[in-house]
């Protein structure tokens, strides 16, 4: 696979957890029937156990929200997937879009990708029985796996600086970035272990996409600190 593929695919899949992570920023200002995920409580060590800056609205809002992308990209998945099989079908803008990145196998990534997930193409192809549970159980999971496992990551990270002594929105590099995506990762393994390579993708450009997203997100008064 080409590397421009490679990095699209990536992205695809870790889509919702960048979109949770995103989003408990947006849900979780403000005190409005929102508390901090600790309840203000002290650790043994008589340090908050996460911090203010960890909300219940963030963590609700968040999957919830990173939940919906990954459905709405297991719906759109579906679209690609089921043209592209009965190639008598009008071709999507997605095959499209793929084939004009030159990218015929992003198509079969994604493909083999919602086999994976146990897809409701893969339950017709094999000749299994499919019912609503089969078709809504996959649609929701993978979204929130990919969302939850990023915020509980994201909440271990805080745990960490918590028992380092660094208040919260102190930064601490390497874990900032890293920590929500690595939540998600290993909670997205239970589903789907990616290829080494969309791991390795992941791994290395998040840090320079979070940085980015998190200077957008300070100017526009989002977030309190640039990190
Ligand atoms: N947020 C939230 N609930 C979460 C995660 C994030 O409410 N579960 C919101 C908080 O308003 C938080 C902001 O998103 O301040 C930015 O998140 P992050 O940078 O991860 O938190 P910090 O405030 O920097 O706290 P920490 O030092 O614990 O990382
Ligand atoms: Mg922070």
């Amino acid at each position: 696979m080409d590397i421009l593929s490679a990095i699209i695919l990536a992205f695809w899949f870790i889509l919702p957890a960048y979109a949770a992570n995103g989003l408990a920023v947006v849900f979780g200002r403000g005190q409005r029937l929102n508390k901090p995920l600790d309840f203000g409580h002290n650790f043994i060590d008589e340090r908050r156990i996460f911090g203010d800056g960890k909300t219940v609205r963030g963590l609700i809002g968040g999957t919830a929200f990173g939940t919906l992308i990954g459905a709405l990209q297991f719906i759109s998945g579906e679209q690609i997937a089921l043209p592209w099989l009965s190639s008598s079908a009008p071709i999507g803008l997605w095959i499209y879009l793929a084939s004009y990145l030159g990218a015929s196998q992003i198509t079969l990534y994604l493909l083999i990708y919602q086999w994976l997930t146990f897809s409701p193409l893969f339950f017709i192809l094999m000749n299994l029985p499919l019912n609503s549970r089969e078709i809504l159980a996959p649609t929701i999971f993978h979204g929130f796996l990919l969302s939850f496992g990023a915020l509980i990551g994201d909440l271990i990270g805080s745990f960490i600086k918590r028992r380092l002594n660094l208040q919260r929105g102190q930064p601490a590099p390497v874990l900032d970035q890293l920590d929500f995506i690595l939540g998600a990762l290993i909670f997205s393994f239970i589903e789907f272990i990616p290829p080494l390579e969309i791991i390795v993708i992941i791994l290395v450009l998040t840090p320079l996409i979070h940085l980015t997203a998190n200077i957008i997100g300070y100017k526009l008064k989002l977030k309190r600190e640039p990190w």
